[in-house]
C-alpha cells in the first residue's frame, strides 16, 4: 500500500476551510444552525469548520457506511441516530467526501421527513464524476478526480484517517 504525495496540503485545507466558513456564515446570518456531522469520515472537517462558522449552533451526528474496501456497496448502514429533534430547525449537514451520493441521498431522505425548516449540505470534497443519484450540493470544498482518496478524516480500511491532509492512495497488491 502506498500513500502518495498530498493531493491537498494542510495550508490548503485551512485556506478552503476558511472560505467556506465565511460563506456559511454570511448565508445563515441572524440564524441559528444544528450542524450535523457524518461519522466517522467527517470529523476532522467539521471539528475545523465549525469552530470558524460565525453563527450560533447546536451539533449532533450521524454515524454512517457503506464502503468496504475501496467500493461503495450501495447500501448504507445506519449505526447511531440523530439525538437532536430538527423539526423547524436550519440544518447544515457536513460530510467529508460524496462519491456515489448513495449516503448522502438517504440521510437527507430520511431527515426531510423530520420537518427541518431547511437542510443543506457541506462537503469536503465532491467526486462528482462517481455520482449515481442526482443530489444539490450547496457547499463544496473541492472537486476531485476519480482516485481514492484518504487522510483528513478518509479512510481505507479505518485507516490514515488521522493524516492532516488529503492524499492519493495506491494498493500494490
Ligand atoms: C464515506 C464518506 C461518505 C460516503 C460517501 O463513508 O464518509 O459518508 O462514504 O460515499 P457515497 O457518496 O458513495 O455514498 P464510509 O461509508 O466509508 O464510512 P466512514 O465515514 O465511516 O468512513
Amino acid at each position: 500500500m502506498i500513500i502518495g504525495k498530498p493531493l491537498f496540503s494542510v495550508e490548503q485545507i485551512q485556506k478552503r476551510t476558511e472560505e467556506m466558513a465565511t460563506k456559511i456564515s454570511s448565508d445563515y446570518k441572524g440564524r441559528e444552525i444544528i450542524a450535523v456531522g457524518i461519522l466517522k469520515g467527517a470529523f476532522m472537517f467539521f471539528s475545523d469548520i465549525v469552530k470558524l462558522i460565525q453563527v450560533p449552533m447546536a451539533i449532533d451526528f450521524l454515524i454512517a457506511s457503506s464502503y468496504v474496501k475501496t467500493h461503495s456497496t450501495g447500501k448504507v448502514n445506519f449505526h447511531a441516530e440523530l439525538r437532536e429533534n430538527i423539526k423547524d430547525r436550519h440544518v447544515l449537514l457536513i460530510e467529508d467526501i460524496v462519491d456515489t451520493g448513495l449516503t448522502l441521498r438517504n440521510i437527507k431522505d430520511m431527515l426531510l421527513a423530520k420537518n427541518p425548516a431547511s437542510l443543506k449540505i457541506c462537503t469536503f470534497l465532491d467526486k462528482k464524476i462517481r455520482r449515481q443519484t442526482d443530489i444539490h450540493l450547496d457547499y463544496i470544498g473541492f472537486e476531485i478526480p476519480d482516485k481514492f482518496v484518504v487522510g483528513y478524516g478518509l479512510d481505507y480500511e479505518n485507516k490514515f484517517r488521522n493524516l492532516p491532509y488529503i492524499a492519493i492512495f495506491k494498493k500494490t497488491s
